[in-house]
């Protein structure tokens, strides 16, 4: 990973103020699979039309809630890594928006305070008829009867019926935005307000190809703010970038945020080796 340059190296070192957007490659690392890798990203198994719209949910609830319960019991089991780690030690020298569109808690539990979750999270949970919130105590790896942790499961959900609202007898849903559903309330503008005032933008772990999430990084773009990409790969987001870092999020970010007395020198390029 020879893209991690002494000029790089002094953006990240030298940025005070700066948001961090996040891509299901950031928990990939953790174990949780992407959307849209070949063969391994979750859209690749299923199909998002029959799993990720309200259409889904109206023609089969059980199916739905039992693939999201299962997702989450899956990621319970599953750890934060030394990527989601450097970004929330970063917070320790500079001030750190982290605005993801992952439904995971892995950078919660790494330490960070998550600005917006723009698709919604995996461990909250609403009416589908009132919106009422429902407790995820409910709901998460315990057992309504023992109360005990329920084995993840096997490698497809079992079908289970999703609990029913306490205010109106509704079946409950996943606080998960799905496709067609707007945001949650104010996330954006959270998000936007952050982006304007950074200093820096590191996207990392997302194919920017779901809107307005994507639109984020052009909102930096356009203003001049530096935007470094940390993606193995050319994303749709990539021209928009100033520096790309092509690795993984795990790999790269610990040293790309290592504070400097942590960084191994970096040998000098060119003729004065
Ligand atoms: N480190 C960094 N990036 C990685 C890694 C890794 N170890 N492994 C894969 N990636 C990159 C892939 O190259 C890809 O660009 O992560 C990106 C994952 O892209 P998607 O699977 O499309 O995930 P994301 O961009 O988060 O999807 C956005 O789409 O389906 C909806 O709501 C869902 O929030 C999701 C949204």
């Amino acid at each position: 990973m020879d893209d991690l340059d002494p000029e790089l190296l002094e953006l990240a070192r030298s940025a005070r103020t700066v948001t961090v957007l996040s891509g299901a490659g950031m928990s990939a690392e953790s174990g949780v699979p992407t959307f849209r890798d070949a063969g391994t990203g979750l859209w690749a198994r299923w199909s998002p039309e029959e799993l990720a719209t309200p259409e889904a949910w109206d023609a089969d609830p059980e199916l739905v809630w039992s693939w999201y319960l299962w997702r989450a019991r899956q990621v319970r089991r599953l750890r934060p890594n030394a990527g989601h780690r450097a970004i929330a030690r970063w917070a320790e020298r500079a001030r750190v928006h982290v605005v993801t569109q992952n439904v995971d808690d892995l950078h919660e539990r790494a330490g960070s305070t998550v600005l917006a979750h723009l698709h919604g999270s995996l461990f909250a949970f609403r009416c589908s008829v009132c919106d009422a919130p429902f407790p995820d105590r409910l709901v998460t790896g315990l057992s309504a009867r023992t109360g005990r942790e329920r084995s993840p499961g096997p490698e497809e959900p079992a079908r289970e019926r999703p609990p029913a609202c306490r205010a109106c007898g509704g079946p409950v849903r996943p606080a998960v935005v799905w496709f067609g559903e707007l945001l949650p309330e104010g996330a954006m503008d959270r998000a936007a307000s952050a982006v304007a005032a950074a200093d820096l933008v590191l996207v990392v772990g997302t194919s920017g190809l779901v809107q307005p999430a994507a639109s984020l990084p052009l909102l930096a773009a356009g203003r001049g703010t530096p935007v470094v990409e940390v993606n193995p790969e050319d994303t749709a987001l990539t021209p928009h970038a100033d520096r790309t870092v092509r690795a993984g999020s795990a790999e790269a970010l610990p040293r790309l945020l290592a504070p400097p007395d942590d960084r191994p020198a970096v040998r000098p390029t060119g003729a004065d080796r």
